[in-house]
């Protein structure tokens, strides 16, 4: 049951790592409907949760999920730029990447390699891997909220980096409007900084 946001509900902020096992997959759940083209919902649900319980417990991720009433309604994985990865995301891509490999186009390859040197060549403090708000609490300002929890206490000047697909207009409007701007577009990807 969907209870109707109203301004006297009040949304909590909590990390993955406090969350029990039933909101995990409520995550999960939500995940698969919000981000349904993503290389990881395409993975399917048990390497999704594999995904989830990883980040919880990496500390290079800082995570921030917004909770109404005890039910989950948003998330944010926000990873800091380290210099290496670790084995255990090593091991992760691999899996991702052998699952999804044969049902990947060409163009899908192509993307993650400009991703990749993207990521490897501009100077970042950290990347916005996942947002997402379920989409029942679309329009309510818990987006614009997520964003600004993580953001808060980071130092001036801090840059942070995400990117999205050049389709997704909502996705277009939602960074522009908290304060995003282009840093670069091709036919598919758009990537977007934003500098405290
Ligand atoms: C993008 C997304 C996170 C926005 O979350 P949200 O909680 O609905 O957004 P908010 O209510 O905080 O909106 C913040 C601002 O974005 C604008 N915005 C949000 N959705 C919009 C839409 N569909 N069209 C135009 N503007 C929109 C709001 O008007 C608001 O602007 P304002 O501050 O001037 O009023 C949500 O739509 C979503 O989860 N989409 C599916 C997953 C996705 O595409 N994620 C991003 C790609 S990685």
């Amino acid at each position: 049951m969907v209870l109707a946001y109203n301004s006297y509900m009040e949304v909590n902020f909590y990390s993955l790592e406090e969350l029990n096992e039933s909101q995990l997959n409520s995550i999960v759940q939500m995940h698969m409907i919000a981000l349904p083209n993503s290389a990881l919902s395409n993975s399917g649900i048990k390497n999704l949760l594999f995904f989830y319980r990883a980040v919880a417990k990496n500390s290079s991720y800082l995570t921030r999920v917004a909770i109404i009433e005890g039910r989950c309604v948003g998330v944010i994985l926000l990873k800091n730029k380290t210099s290496f990865l670790k084995l255990g995301e090593i091991q992760f891509l691999f899996k991702i990447l052998s699952t999804n490999i044969l049902k990947m186009k060409f163009f899908m390859i192509y993307d993650l390699i400009v991703l990749f040197f993207y990521r490897f060549l501009v100077s970042y403090d950290a990347w916005i891997e996942i947002l997402f708000v379920d989409e029942h609490y679309f329009n309510l300002g818990i987006g614009k909220k997520l964003f600004s929890e993580i953001i808060s206490n980071k130092e001036n000047n801090f840059r942070v980096f995400l990117n999205y697909n050049k389709k997704n207009l909502i996705a277009e409007s939602f960074y522009r409007k908290i304060g995003f701007r282009k840093t670069f577009v091709n036919r598919r990807i758009v990537i977007v900084s934003y500098t405290n």
